[in-house]
């Protein structure tokens, strides 16, 4: 409908009748593009009346998070079809965060790509993304963006909650906490163990505030799904009753010409930030917002998050950084109760799928539990001050990071967000594992652990490894936390003092890569503060650690040859350089 709206419903011309209707239909190639679709759909589902609505599908039996979007998309479908659109499954690259290696990080743009080819390729006029576990809904909203079609996400919902012993089990959140009472002695092996299955109960994404919830947050706040969804549980029916509404919707905003560039702006795009920043969401909502913001050209940077997050203050208490998971937030009223206590600090001018602006979708949304989510008045956290590091995302800078490092205060130990202590290096993620537990390691609580070499080029990927588990004999001392610092990720249902995304990174020629055992390391994160406190003279003669050097980028061939010469920084969202910005819908050459 874009291409050609001129006023009234029936001149309007769909993007898809650029193939239908080719040569006003009685052409050769339409009728190669009709004849070979019509298999049982009705005689008029091709006739260039009929919005034509991808319902894009990560669905994969690997992808154990979204196993159940077949189930979804059957629900969309019979959306699209009661309000008169064709909706078509449309298998894309899916990713599961706990399976695949070396980290679905590393294929996050390579979906995205794929995604974007697909999307322009075909004869589609809206679009439906069907995301859930961690990379999934990021790579469909930086695809669809460089298209820049009608397009709503529905989230595939989080599982049932966790329970293990009488108390909740958060995916991720519990895995990190028993493995580590395991290490320390105070759990058993056994015990630990058979905790799988209490933890991961029934179909659906990660249940904690993990980087899964927190993506569907930010698609909400984007303004990209219908109001109310994010969060709604996986095996709860009221998530196929929106896939069926959201089926109905694309089809209205295809008639209307509603595309996502008309709902992403700079203003969506702060108003997500603030929304992750009262929950408590995953530090990796960074990177994937600004990635988001690159494929729209719209300005998007590290201090936007730290500016914005700043004034928010923490209200929603589910784990990693409180106690409850997200079918709590959901019954409590879910993340509109949520953004209704901080309406003042939105902006009220973004419209979402529906035409209409988020806040309007705010009044009247009571909070059922206050446990889970906290008033304004008496927040978990209060915004920053001075002082006080506040609920969002803080980001440091100083010599360790000159293009800056983020840190999230509500996951970390308070007593650490100002420390000075000795720096232990670790130059891979197998050079941790074999020292580690050495007791002749010379660690103590106050040491500051370093691992470098893991960031976008240097894994490649920037796995998520970054929150390391503590020595062992810190542990059996009784400490929980330690400083951390490193160039590569952390994943969004863990939690720790710790120091991500280092920029430059070590593999970049960031001054991490300068670090050597037993320099002093300043983190005062209420003053955004990181410093490596060696001379500058010091640091100028210094070589980066011939194990670095040689440990990365070392492949010759395929993707991963591609990414090591694209990839940027995670300052600025991890994208590859060529695939900023957008190419549009517009496919000029024929087929045949
Ligand atoms: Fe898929 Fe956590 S592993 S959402
Ligand atoms: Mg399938």
């Amino acid at each position: 409908m874009v291409a050609e709206n001129i006023g009234g419903r029936s001149e309007q011309r769909l993007r898809s009748d650029d193939w239908y209707g080719y040569g006003d239909g009685d052409g050769r190639d339409g009728y190669i593009h009709r004849a070979w679709m019509r298999r049982g759909y009705p005689e008029d589902a091709f006739d260039g009346k009929r919005p034509q609505i991808a319902i894009a599908n990560t669905a994969s039996d690997l992808t154990p998070c979204n196993m159940h979007l077949d189930e979804v998309m059957q629900s969309v479908k019979l959306g699209v079809a009661s309000a008169g659109g064709i909706g078509l499954d449309l298998p894309v690259v899916s990713l599961g965060e706990t399976l695949v290696k070396p980290t679905a990080m590393l294929w996050r743009n390579m979906a995205a790509m794929a995604m974007e080819e697909m999307f322009r390729a075909n004869p589609i006029d809206g679009l439906v993304l069907l995301g859930g576990c961690d990379k999934t809904i990021p790579a469909l909203l930086m695809a669809a963006a460089s298209v820049g079609i009608p397009a709503v996400v529905v989230p595939g919902g989080p599982m049932m909650n966790g329970m293990y012993r009488g108390q909740r089990m958060g995916c991720g959140t519990g895995t990190w906490q028993l493995s580590e009472e395991v290490r320390a002695g105070t759990l058993s092996k056994e015990a630990f163990l058979a905790s799988d299955r209490s933890m991961i109960r029934s179909k659906g994404h990660c249940n904690t505030m993990g980087t899964a919830s927190t993506m569907a947050v930010m698609a909400e706040a984007l303004g990209m799904t219908i109001p109310g969804v994010a969060g709604t549980p996986a095996p709860d029916a009221r998530l196929l009753e929106a896939s069926q509404a959201t089926g109905r919707l694309i089809v209205d905003m295809v008639r209307e010409g509603r595309t996502i560039g008309d709902v992403i702006t700079r203003g969506s795009l702060l108003n997500a930030i603030t929304a992750i920043a009262a929950c408590g969401g995953s530090t990796n909502s960074v990177i994937h917002l600004m990635a988001i913001a690159g494929r729209l050209g719209i300005e998007l940077t590290l201090d936007d998050f730290d500016e914005v997050g700043a004034r928010v203050p923490l209200l929603v208490n589910l784990q990693p950084s409180g106690a409850f998971l997200m079918e709590d937030l959901y019954n409590a009223g879910g993340l509109l109760a949520v953004l209704a206590q901080v309406r003042d600090l939105l902006d009220p001018t973004p419209i979402t799928v529906t035409g209409r602006p988020l806040v309007e979708y705010l009044d009247e949304r009571p909070i059922w539990d206050g446990e889970v989510i906290a008033s304004r008045e008496a927040p978990l956290i209060p915004a920053a001050t001075e002082d006080t590091a506040g609920a969002g995302i803080a980001v440091l800078r100083g010599n360790l990071a000159p293009n800056g490092a983020i840190i999230k205060p509500s996951a970390a130990s308070p007593h650490l967000l100002q420390h000075r202590g000795k720096a232990i290096v670790f130059d891979s993620i197998e050079d941790f594992h074999a020292r580690v537990d050495d007791p002749d390691l010379d660690v103590t609580p106050d040491s500051v652990l370093i691992l470098r070499g893991c960031g976008p080029v240097g894994y490649p990927g920037m796995p998520e490894v970054a929150n390391l588990p503590l020595p062992q004999k810190i542990l059996a001392a009784g400490v929980r936390d330690m400083v951390r610092i490193s160039d590569g990720r952390m994943s969004g249902t863990a939690y720790g003092t710790v120091v991500l995304h280092v920029a430059p990174e070590a593999a970049a020629g960031g001054t991490l890569a300068l670090v050597q055992d037993g320099d002093e390391i300043v983190l005062d994160v209420p003053n955004r503060s990181i410093v490596l406190d060696v001379p500058d003279e010091e640091l100028a003669r210094r070589q980066p650690s011939a194990a670095l050097v040689q440990g990365y980028a070392t492949a010759t061939r395929g993707w991963e040859r591609l990414y090591i010469d694209h990839v940027q920084g995670a300052d600025t969202g991890a994208d590859l350089d060529f695939l900023l910005g957008a190419s549009g819908g517009e496919v000029s050459r024929e087929s045949h």
